[in-house]
């Protein structure tokens, strides 16, 4: 039976392998994004280094097979994200010099702006999230799990409300989020994604 239990230091690489085949709308990403090193370094890996209190994974036989990740407080996550996470990329992923081109080159230029993060209308749910769970652990109960897991984590230290940001396309991630009491956030001039809230409680 999967079990939940904290994240660790060593699920570094599943949790990495999770986000990417399931980084591109909910389904594999390793034909868009290539690098596999890409999307985790920008969704999965800065939330567990960062914000280990609110890390945990689904695991089977110990192995990590899904995530949740929690930021508890999105501007200070995007504060740090800039100063102790993105030199560690700079390298790697150099500031870009010109308009993105490929999907590559978009992601690149999300990662140099963790303040695309803090918006007004989410001040109100000062924490967001990211959930994902290998294909063959999806729809048994097990992101409704993790989910409960983390808002009692968020909410035993005092934050109200939690915010995540998805792509409109992902109907079925949509469906999943209404199921478990999450409520549109109205945000002007966004189209390609969702902003979705609730309190922790
Ligand atoms: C989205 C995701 C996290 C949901 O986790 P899950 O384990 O599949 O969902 P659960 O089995 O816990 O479902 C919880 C509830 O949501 C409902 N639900 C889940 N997926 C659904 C779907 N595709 N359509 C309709 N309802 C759905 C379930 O019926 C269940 O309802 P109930 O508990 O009231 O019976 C998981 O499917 C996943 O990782 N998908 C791929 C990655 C992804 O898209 N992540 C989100 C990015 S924004």
């Amino acid at each position: 039976m999967p079990e939940i239990r904290p994240y660790r230091p060593s699920d570094r690489d599943a949790v990495a392998d999770i986000c990417v085949r399931t980084a591109d709308n909910g389904g594999d990403s390793r034909s868009l994004y290539p690098d596999p090193d890409l999307m985790p370094s920008i969704f999965a890996l800065p939330y567990a280094e960062l914000e280990p209190d609110y890390a945990f994974v689904l695991t089977d036989a110990d192995h990590p097979v899904g995530y949740v990740l929690g930021a508890a407080d999105t501007p200070t996550f995007a504060r740090r994200f800039r100063t102790e996470w993105l030199p560690r990329l700079a390298d790697r992923y150099p500031p870009p010099t010109r308009a993105p081109e490929t999907p590559t080159d978009q992601m690149i230029s999300l990662m140099h702006n963790p303040e695309r993060l803090v918006i007004p209308e989410v001040a109100a749910y000062p924490a967001h999230l990211h959930i994902d769970l290998l294909p063959a652990y999806q729809r048994s109960g097990h992101g409704r799990a993790l989910m409960t897991t983390l808002l009692n984590a968020l909410s035993t230290a005092g934050i109200p409300a939690v915010h995540l940001t998805m792509l409109t396309s992902n109907t079925p991630a949509r469906a999943f989020y209404d199921r478990l009491g999450f409520h549109h956030i109205p945000v002007p001039d966004v189209d390609v994604v969702t902003y979705l809230g609730r309190s922790t409680s």
